[in-house]
């Protein structure tokens, strides 16, 4: 039975879910000294990060919620400076300066000071480290991973992309969730999906429970270690590159270039910021559980865009695709 596409978006959900990092964030933006930075006249997020004595990856994290927020404002060309509301309430010259707000109690807090000045390396590690989790940690993540992937793979699947690619690589597919609902919505589609072996004997299960194990196939493999199946027309990442570093995306891109005949497409399913990086407020809290699970950040359109270009794709586009998330789609041209 095809997976129709709910009539109501999930946004309320990814809201909730999301927007428990906002507070948090709040606390820690005061705690770094921010606003006494911007306070001086605005700045890029490299020389905050500089000033700061923190990651670009971390600032730009943070600075993505509080602009959200209000608090900061870009100017267009990257460069972030105080608003009103931020000048009033979260610096220190100010009579109304809330001296208070870091001393609130939050875990998640504690957690996010740690994983700031950590850097580069996830203080609590779930989709990078996936290989070194214990069996039951790895079954919860993907239970979440599928809930919450469910309704927009569906969404996915009525992109007009998905009737001319015959043969679809998930790369990094978790449960199957995108796979699923794709082959459920286009009858001739074929699918393969690519994960390490844990998560493989996950997507088996759905597979076979959503009566697909005909046109769903799996395969056991590490995406940077392994080579990747051949004869595909289409290779799909669902909240792969929002995982990574940019040097790991990067070897993923020209690993799809390599993979893919001329003529194919590839495909990243993604929630993108603003192209001002100042929001949407739940996607730049997802930037905030990326600093703290994973090694990556929430894209902009731009620069995915960029990343492509660079392994030689062309013919770059980026459609809304359901709720949160984006399609974005890239060619092999057929010359290469
Ligand atoms: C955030 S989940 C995304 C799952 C799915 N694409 C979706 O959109 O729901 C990240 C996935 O990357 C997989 N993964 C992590 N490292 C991997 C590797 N080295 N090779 C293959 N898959 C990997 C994880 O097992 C997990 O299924």
């Amino acid at each position: 039975m095809t997976l129709q596409v709910p009539t109501v978006d999930d946004k309320a959900i990814y809201d909730a879910y999301a927007t428990r990092f906002v507070f948090p964030t709040l606390m820690v933006s005061v705690e770094i000294g921010l606003y006494e930075h911007l306070g001086r006249g605005p700045c890029s997020v490299p020389d905050v990060a500089e000033a700061l004595g923190l990651s670009v990856r971390a600032t730009e994290a943070v600075v993505a919620v509080v602009a959200a927020l209000g608090f900061l404002e870009s100017d267009g060309s990257g460069r972030f400076g105080l608003t009103p509301q931020g000048e009033t309430y979260l610096c220190g010259a100010s009579p109304f300066f809330r001296r208070d707000l870091p001393h609130f109690e939050s875990p998640v807090a504690d957690t996010l000071r740690r994983a700031i000045r950590a850097s580069d390396v996830p203080v609590q590690p779930l989709a990078v480290q996936i290989a070194e989790l214990p069996s039951e940690r790895v079954r919860a993540f993907m239970e979440v991973m599928h809930a919450m992937t469910l309704p927009a793979a569906a969404g996915l699947a009525e992109q007009s992309v998905f009737q001319r690619i015959h043969k679809l690589l998930d790369v990094a597919g978790g449960t199957g969730s995108l796979s699923l609902a794709l082959a459920s919505r286009h009858p001739k589609l074929e699918c393969a999906v690519m994960d390490l072996a844990p998560v493989c004997t996950i997507a088996r299960e759905q597979i076979v429970r959503r009566g697909l194990s005909d046109r769903v196939h799996v395969v056991t493999a590490n995406m940077f270690e392994d080579s990747w199946p051949t004869g595909f027309d289409g290779l799909l990442f669902g909240n792969i590159f929002h995982d990574w570093d940019l040097e790991s995306c990067r070897r993923l891109a020209r690993r799809a270039f390599e993979t893919l005949p001329p003529g194919g497409t590839i495909c990243l399913h993604e929630m993108l910021l603003s192209e001002a990086k100042d929001g949407p407020l739940t996607v730049a809290c997802f930037s905030i559980a990326m600093l703290l699970h994973e090694k990556g950040k929430q894209f902009t359109a731009t620069e995915l865009q960029q990343l492509l270009a660079e392994a030689g794709f062309i013919e770059f586009r980026a459609t809304p695709s359901y709720g949160y998330y984006s399609l974005v789609t890239a060619k092999k041209g057929c010359r290469t």
